[in-house]
């Protein structure tokens, strides 16, 4: 994983490459793409003169997806993306790569309802807000011996998650209020906003696709506190307006990654200022406090993963995107 820093200053073609392998395992199509892109100097010279945040991959190949462009390394991809660009550097520079991916309520969602009920639910870096509402979808989690328990509610939605090991009953919570907190928050119910985060979903993760699709309209329209502002900032606001009969819960899920550390500092600090439980479902290096408390030999597991902790205390290693989940 490269840093932000390595996005906004990197040459175009290195940059391009290094996205290539990341992205060819989950899509090819987008490795080739990425490729082509690297050994295309008419496309680098374009992105070279986009500000720093916005030359980043994810944002340029989703806006080519946005706007109906080649799915696959072409040779019409430079003349494509030169007719294209006013509309390609409009998108870059409005848009982020905001993936919300609603799969992660599997393995969040055992963690909501392990706490007393019913919960008043925030998500700081909520996007649209999918994982706000882990009580409107179906789940079907798989054990090691094949066993499957269902829960959730029937929806158009069902979350698939393998799990091994002991750990927090495989339920799903039940939720009295729902905030969300992003600088750019988006709304399901928005066409734009809902075609956006279908195009930051790589070519061939069609499934992926139809469930973001589902999981957009099963929450369009229902209510929830959509907050735009700084996670850090916004969010003692947001705690004071939570109903005082519920839990109170703050999650953060893919998101404290996107701080720079002082901040990242600053909102734990906050967290435990407010004494609210937090949920937290990061990357293994991203949370310093469940970093430390990872047992030894945690990190030398190569499998890329995220860690689900509750209150700092880390209770399991599981996918980047919800697929599994390994009990500690
Ligand atoms: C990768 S998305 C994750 C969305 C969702 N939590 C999920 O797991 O699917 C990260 C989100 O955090 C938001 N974000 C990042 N830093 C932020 C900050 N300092 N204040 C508010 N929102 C922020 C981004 O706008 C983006 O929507």
């Amino acid at each position: 994983m490269k840093t932000t820093r390595y996005w906004e200053s990197a040459a175009i073609p290195e940059l391009y490459e290094w996205f290539a392998t990341e992205a060819e395992p989950s899509s090819p199509a987008w490795g080739r793409v990425s490729r082509q892109v690297a050994s295309t100097p008419s496309i680098a010279v374009l992105l070279d003169q986009l500000p720093p945040t916005a030359r980043q991959p994810n944002l340029f190949l989703g806006a080519v997806k946005f706007l109906g462009g080649p799915l696959d390394a072409d040779p019409s991809l430079p003349l494509w993306v030169a007719t294209h660009w006013p509309k390609i550097e409009q998108l870059v520079t409005t848009r982020f790569t905001q993936t919300n991916e609603v799969g992660r309520c599997a393995v969040i969602a055992p963690v909501l309802a392990s706490l007393p009920q019913p919960i008043a639910l925030i998500e700081v870096g909520m996007s649209a807000g999918l994982g706000l509402f882990p009580d409107l979808y179906g789940y079907r989690w798989t054990l090691d011996d094949g066993t499957v328990v269902s829960g959730g509610a029937p929806s158009e939605v069902t979350i698939e998650c393998r799990v091994s090991g002991a750990g927090l009953p495989l339920v799903a919570p039940e939720i009295a209020w729902r905030a969300g907190i992003d600088q750019n928050p988006l709304d399901p119910a928005d066409h734009d906003d809902a075609a956006w985060l279908r195009a930051l979903v790589w070519p061939g993760e069609d499934a992926r696709e139809a469930r973001l699709a589902a999981a957009l309209r099963t929450v369009a329209g229902k209510d929830v506190l959509r907050v735009a502002g700084d996670i850090t900032a916004a969010l003692p606001a947001v705690v004071a307006m939570a109903p005082h009969a519920a839990t109170v819960v703050v999650v953060h899920s893919a998101t404290l990654a996107y701080l720079p550390r002082e901040a990242r500092e600053r909102h734990l600090a906050l967290l435990a200022e407010l004494g609210v439980h937090w949920v937290s479902n990061e990357g293994l290096r991203v949370v310093a406090p469940v970093r430390d408390a990872l047992p030894a030999g945690f990190a030398d597991d190569p499998r890329p993963c995220f860690v689900l902790a509750r209150d700092g205390v880390p209770l399991a290693r599981v996918g980047g995107h919800g697929q599994w989940l390994e009990w500690l």
